[in-house]
């Protein structure tokens, strides 16, 4: 399942003016953008995620700054290293995510497919892994 998460590359369009990327619902992205959220001001050391999503699809994005999101579908993990805003990293749902080693005035721009709905959270990893089916 963790296969189905990989870093997609969105259109740049270069310019000496400053470059220009944009993302289109179904087009660039496998769904539609319902909500969008960013976490910014992040201090150092800090960790945000460590949930899943029973439905949610997102796409992250390294507006400014980098950082770290560790992926794991219960059998898999891999981590990846976001540091440029025209590469975003799809996540598909059931995968438990952990975000850290934001860079200074870092800021991750999520796009997601669907409204907040807390119904939505697994933020007990036992119970992810539960309704798996993976006995650990
Ligand atoms: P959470 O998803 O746990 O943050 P992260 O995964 O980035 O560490 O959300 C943190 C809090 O913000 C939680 O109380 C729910 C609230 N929240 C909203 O109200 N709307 C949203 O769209 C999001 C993403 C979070």
């Amino acid at each position: 399942m963790i296969d189905k998460c990989k870093i997609i590359e969105l259109p740049k369009i270069k310019d000496p003016r400053g470059n220009l990327t944009f993302v289109e619902g179904g087009k660039h992205i496998p769904f539609e953008i319902q909500r969008v959220y960013y976490l910014y001001d992040v201090p150092g050391g800090a960790e945000r995620g460590g949930h899943a999503h029973k439905e949610l699809q997102q796409l992250i994005i390294a507006m400014s700054g980098s950082f770290d999101v560790l992926l794991d579908d219960g059998t898999e993990k891999k981590r990846f290293y976001l540091n440029r805003s025209y590469y975003g990293l799809y996540i598909c749902p059931m995968i438990w995510r952990e975000l850290d080693n934001f860079s200074s005035g870092s800021v991750c721009m999520v796009l997601a497919s669907n409204l907040y709905d807390e119904a939505d959270y697994y933020r007990d990893y036992q119970e992810f892994l539960d309704n798996l089916g993976i006995t650990k």
